[in-house]
């Protein structure tokens, strides 16, 4: 049995040397995994960014099987999609994985981003890796709204009309581009099929790519943590951080596999038992065929984008003499990017929340209360007491970000220990 292994080994050896030298393969498995110091100190907020990328395979695989039996017109979108709920095999796994891995993408990136927000993962010198990440959130907004029209339901005609015909509030160019962007005078299957080339071809590719120069930014300058303490600065006489452990395998098989069984086991349950999660997933009007000239009671986007449609509903009044459609789109817009700034509005001499002043605990917890009412109150139909809600949380999710540079300068910090902690 022995020299069998050893000679398999030798094989094996020989085959990577002969890699190697046409590509740098062992090179990149020690850069990303077996030589890339992390903080020994990461805690649950450092399980969210290999989620992210699990549930990107998933979407991923389970929408190619998907297209397999979709067909891309207004004839028969809605029937190719109950043909695969009903006729295909296992179809609906693969459509209610698709649906869920959906919802599940935007809970585990907003958790991600939460990450950022409280260990200042976002500060010097990750700011490309965030400003990476930004783009990879709007790419993600468009994704599932482009998605979100194909099953051609009536929530999916009347989602897409609201939000395209937003863009005909812009004023001079607005009814051109709206028109531009639809391809038609109404959403028809001109807009079906451009939409289904966006989701299934380009904006996969254009999230792979962002998601690869995010982990490449991250590995150059090294992973943030908890304490928000840059281990580079402690370093043993090998150069290896000594608040550093290799990603692989202590990372990989003591932290993120069983995070991910875990989550896979949450998640399994919601696929298997609750797809539609009382059509917070797949909302009811959705069961019908789209239908021009039958508007459902109440048009709401799917959760995950219900904060910023509530900050949309919160503009009511006209300014400069432009509409307040325009303006409801402008504050959605810029919720939705501010963020981006981040890096160069927090001031503060430390990085982890832990180290922070008060002022910056209480503005984070006034920024997710807000944003969760937001997201509650754009689920409900709107009413004057909804809308006077919505537009308080709008001005406290905005001021989180506005008076960051105040707040984190004249607070007092605690000082920051030399090396990592565990805790
Ligand atoms: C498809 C979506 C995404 C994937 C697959 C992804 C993947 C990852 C992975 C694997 C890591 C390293 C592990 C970890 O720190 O958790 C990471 C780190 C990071 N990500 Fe993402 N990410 C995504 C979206 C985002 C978004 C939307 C943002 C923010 C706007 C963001 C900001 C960051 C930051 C700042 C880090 C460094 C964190 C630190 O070192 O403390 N990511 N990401």
């Amino acid at each position: 049995m022995q020299p069998a292994q050893s000679k398999t080994t030798a094989m094996f050896t020989a085959f990577m040397a002969w890699v190697d030298r046409r590509f740098p393969a062992t090179e990149t498995y020690e850069y990303h995994l077996s030589k890339y110091y992390a903080p020994k100190n990461f805690n649950f907020w450092y399980f969210f960014g290999v989620l992210a990328t699990v549930v990107l395979v998933l979407q991923l695989v389970t929408g190619i099987w998907l297209t397999m039996s979709y067909v891309p017109s207004g004839a028969d979108a809605f029937a190719s999609v109950e043909y695969t709920m009903r006729d295909v095999e296992f179809g609906w796994l693969l459509r209610y994985l698709h649906t869920t891995g959906a919802s599940a993408f935007f809970v585990v990136v907003y958790l991600h981003m939460f990450r950022g927000l409280i260990y200042g993962s976002y500060r010097e010198p990750r700011e490309l890796i965030w400003l990476i990440g930004m783009a990879i959130f709007v790419a993600m907004m468009a994704e599932g709204f482009f998605g979100y029209l194909l099953p051609w339901g009536n929530m999916s005609y009347w989602a897409a009309q609201v939000i395209v015909s937003l863009f005909g509030a812009i004023p001079v160019i607005g009814p051109d581009l709206m028109e531009w962007i639809r391809g038609d005078f109404l959403i028809s299957e001109i807009t079906l099929n451009r939409f289904f080339a966006l989701h299934v071809v380009a904006l996969p590719l254009v999230l792979v790519m962002l998601v690869f120069v995010h982990i490449v930014a991250l590995h150059h300058v090294g992973s943030n943590n908890p304490d928000g303490v840059d281990i580079k600065k402690n370093k043993d006489e090998n150069g290896i951080p000594k608040d550093g452990i290799p990603f692989h395998p202590y990372y990989t098989i003591g932290h993120d596999l069983p995070a991910i069984v875990m989550f896979l086991i949450v998640f399994c349950a919601v696929v298997f038992y609750v797809p539609e999660m009382g059509g917070y997933f797949i909302e009811k009007p959705n069961f019908e065929e789209a239908n021009p000239l039958k508007t459902p009671d109440h048009i709401a986007p799917v959760w995950y984008y219900t904060p910023y449609y509530a900050m949309l509903r919160a503009a009511t009044f006209p300014l400069l003499g432009i509409d307040a459609k325009f303006w409801g789109f402008v504050i959605m817009a810029g919720a939705i990017v501010l963020p981006a700034v981040l890096p160069w509005l927090d001031r503060s001499p430390v990085k982890s929340i832990r180290y922070k002043g008060i002022a910056s605990k209480v503005m984070l917890a006034i920024f997710v209360v807000s944003f969760f009412v937001l997201g509650y109150l754009g689920t409900i139909p709107p009413s004057p007491v909804a809308t006077a809600a919505a537009q308080i949380c709008t001005v406290l999710y905005f001021a989180y970000f506005v008076l960051m540079p105040w707040y984190t300068r004249v607070e007092k910090t605690k000082p920051v220990p030399e090396r990592v902690t565990m805790r």
